[in-house]
């Protein structure tokens, strides 16, 4: 059996995830092939498993993995219980509210927010005292005000071409976002010295990764 499981999160982080714990000396198997789900290292002691990013959360909380890497928008969109010891310097992106740039946001009537981050989004404008219709969607959401399905969108924004190719602009800006560490809870007690190694490896590769 494995001693540790982590949890990678397919698609936006994965590259730069794996590249992380190969610096920190955790290296793939050669057999490992792409659409191989779950995978050990070459010492055979740690597992990884392949999930979509938002499911990160799920497999840590329920101790299926140890750990796992997730962004800060799907940690502040999920309501598991994780800890999150490091930061990863990488990921590195904004939460905005966008809207088409010709047609800037109506603050006083109900706006329709199209989102893949409903809690994020309901948050942010129940803040203000704004009315709004959330329409959750999972993917290619800058589609919707051009389509006339919604006024504005909650979504990720890192190089912002797509907003731009949409016809959309930044209205404001909800948070930042970047790549953690998370640690189930029970692991980090029950693994203490594993996790910690683990950690320690990963903030000198951090360091390495910059110079
Ligand atoms: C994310 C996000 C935006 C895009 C922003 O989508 O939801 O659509 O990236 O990146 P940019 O500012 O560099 O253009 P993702 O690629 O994860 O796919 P999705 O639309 O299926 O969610």
């Amino acid at each position: 059996m494995a001693e540790l499981t982590i949890a990678i999160p397919k698609g936006r982080l994965e590259r730069e995830t794996v590249e992380l714990f190969a610096a920190a000396g955790l290296r793939l198997d050669s057999q490992c092939d792409s659409r191989q789900l779950a995978c050990r290292d070459e010492s055979g002691k740690t597992r990884l498993i392949f999930v979509k990013p938002s499911d990160v959360p799920v497999y840590v909380e329920h101790g299926i993995a140890d750990c796992g890497v997730v962004g800060s928008d799907v940690l502040f969109e999920s309501e598991a219980d994780l800890l999150q010891p490091l930061s990863l310097d990488f990921g590195c992106c904004r939460i905005a509210v966008a809207a088409p740039a010709d047609r800037p946001e109506n603050r006083h009537t109900m706006l329709r927010v199209a989102t893949k981050y409903p809690r994020i989004a309901s948050r942010y404008f129940g803040g203000r005292g704004q009315p709004v219709e959330i329409i959750e969607l999972s993917g290619s959401v800058e589609l919707a005000p051009a389509l006339g399905l919604a006024d504005c969108i909650v979504d990720l924004v890192e190089t912002g071409r797509t907003l731009r190719e949409n016809g959309l602009a930044v209205t404001d800006v909800i948070a930042q976002s970047a790549a953690q560490l998370v640690v189930n809870r029970a692991s980090y007690q029950l693994k203490a010295h594993v996790i910690a190694k683990l950690i320690s490896a990963l903030k000198e590769a951090l360091v390495s990764v910059k110079t």
